[in-house]
């Protein structure tokens, strides 16, 4: 037989993929006729100048995919092939998309509305260290504690066999324990489902409580990740004012009475910062019980509170077991640990582990099991302590070198809990113009209006756990020129 001109780079990787790449480009473009016996593995490698056993790789990888077949003392030949299979083109091509191609309808919602969230800001390289991100500081982590357990973890549980995917019964004792005491979270350990990240977690919920078209209630401005979130499940979002005693039940009745679950911050309000009092608390979960309803309720900063004692968690003060309780790792130790936790009522524990386990099941055990320790052994409570004092300062210093290098043109108020300030703006700037600006001096600043359904007073979030208390006061020395 004559074969296609083969042409093999050796500079270029595996000559047998090459090999195997062009005769399959042949065989599937109809270059040789069904039956054709192939070269000897001898003659072609001779013809190639290449050795045997790379053609017979090759060989071997086409007689598995069916394209050739070896025959018993005869050789090797083509294998009859159904006829009108469409098949791609060889490695490294790409074929063109073809056909209609629809999205499901949730598939559109979700692409549609992710197209929404702000743009990943993109900050000359030079500009690391710099602020007003709002992520852990990775500096300040225990990071030899850490290293020590994850020794640890790995050789007690590869001795024992236990690597494997499960639920690492310690970390919900921890967590369960944990939340007893820090949030007055009522619940025995088979309630928490050790997620990854909130987002899951909320996803998770949807998907267990809500059907299609349910109305939920989020927070305006509020956590475009829980919108986007029940967007994708395919509900139909019905954003709710916030106001200084956090998301108004009033409000929400007028809009969707019917609504089946409410999605809340109301230990500090994301981004606004308030705290939703016991009234209001009363009022949502009154409302939840009259109406059938959910309350997602989001602690994803609380650990940071600089003065006096938290307010319990609404789980903790729900006599209904009406509330789903959601807390993350991403700010008491670091955001690509990608680990959360819910506690369910015990109730809907069952459907809550069952849908985790369509999406992936628990997280990897190994950093379940680093964590539970990292918890019972109280190095978590240590780290809090530690970045509370650090945060606490960073707080006061961004504070006051706003109050002096901005006074007039940009106006923070100090906040109990959390680890952002929103920096109100003077009517008529564009809270977007000044995020541009500013993301060209090297600053990381989102305007407040990323979170916002409705139009409101424009401002810009301000992170200031990052970085120290010198690049926050250069970071705020920059911020005056974006702002003038
Ligand atoms: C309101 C809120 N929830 C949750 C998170 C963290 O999410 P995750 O646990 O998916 O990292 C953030 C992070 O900024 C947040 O602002």
């Amino acid at each position: 037989m004559v074969l296609p001109p083969l042409s093999l780079d050796r500079t270029a990787g595996s000559l047998s993929r090459q090999l195997y790449d062009g005769l399959r480009v042949a065989i599937l473009a109809g270059q040789f006729r069904v039956g054709t016996r192939m070269p000897s593995t001898r003659a072609l490698a001779a013809s190639l100048d290449v050795s045997r056993n790379t053609v017979h790789q090759a060989f071997e990888q086409l007689i598995l995919e069916g394209l050739l077949e070896g025959r018993q003392g005869a050789g090797t030949f083509v294998a009859e092939m159904p006829r009108g299979i469409p098949i791609g083109p060889g490695a490294g091509e790409l074929s063109e998309p073809r056909g209609r191609r629809l999205l499901s309808q949730q598939g559109r919602a979700i692409r549609d509305v992710a197209a929404k969230w702000p743009e990943p800001i993109q900050l000359p390289g030079e500009s690391r260290g710099r602020a007003f991100g709002m992520g852990a500081p990775a500096d300040l982590f225990p990071t030899s504690v850490w290293r020590r357990l994850l020794g640890q973890c790995w050789d007690a549980l590869s001795r024992a066999r236990g690597l494997g995917r499960a639920e690492h019964e310690p970390l919900r004792e921890a967590i369960a324990e944990h939340l007893g005491t820090t949030r007055g979270v009522r619940c025995t350990p088979d309630q928490v489902i050790v997620v990854s990240g909130s987002q899951q977690g909320i996803a998770l919920t949807a998907t267990v409580l809500l059907d299609p078209d349910d109305s939920v209630w989020v927070e305006d401005p509020g956590y475009f990740g829980a919108h986007t979130a029940f967007v994708g499940w395919g509900a139909r979002v019905v954003p709710v004012a916030v106001d200084d005693e956090g998301l108004s039940v009033e409000v929400g009745q007028r809009r969707a009475a019917d609504a089946k679950l409410a999605h809340v911050t109301p230990t500090h309000q994301f981004p606004l910062g308030k705290t939703m009092p016991l009234r209001r608390r009363a009022e949502l979960l009154a409302w939840a019980q009259a109406a059938d309803a959910w309350i997602l309720e989001e602690d994803y900063d609380s650990e940071f509170r600089y003065s006096g004692a938290p307010l319990a968690a609404l789980q903790g003060i729900d006599p209904n077991q009406r509330v789903i309780y959601l807390g993350s790792f991403s700010k008491s130790m670091y955001s690509g640990l990608r680990m959360a936790y819910l506690v369910v009522p015990r109730d809907l524990a069952p459907a809550f582990r069952a849908a985790r386990q369509v999406v992936g099941g628990p997280p990897p055990v190994l950093e379940q099991a680093v964590v539970a320790r990292f918890l019972s052994e109280g190095h978590l409570d240590r780290h809090l302590r530690r970045m509370r004092r650090v945060y606490a300062q960073r707080q006061r210093c961004l504070a006051e070198s706003v109050g002096e290098q901005l006074d007039g043109l940009l106006r923070v108020e100090p906040d109990e809990t959390g680890m952002h300030l929103v920096g109100w703006l003077r009517a008529g700037v564009s809270a977007e113009e000044v995020c541009r600006r500013a993301a060209a001096e090297g600053l990381e600043l989102l305007p407040l209006s990323s979170y916002r359904a409705r139009a409101g007073p424009e401002g810009v979030l301000l992170g200031f756990s990052e970085v120290d208390e010198r690049a926050l006061r250069h970071g705020v020395s920059l911020l005056r020129k974006a702002l003038v």
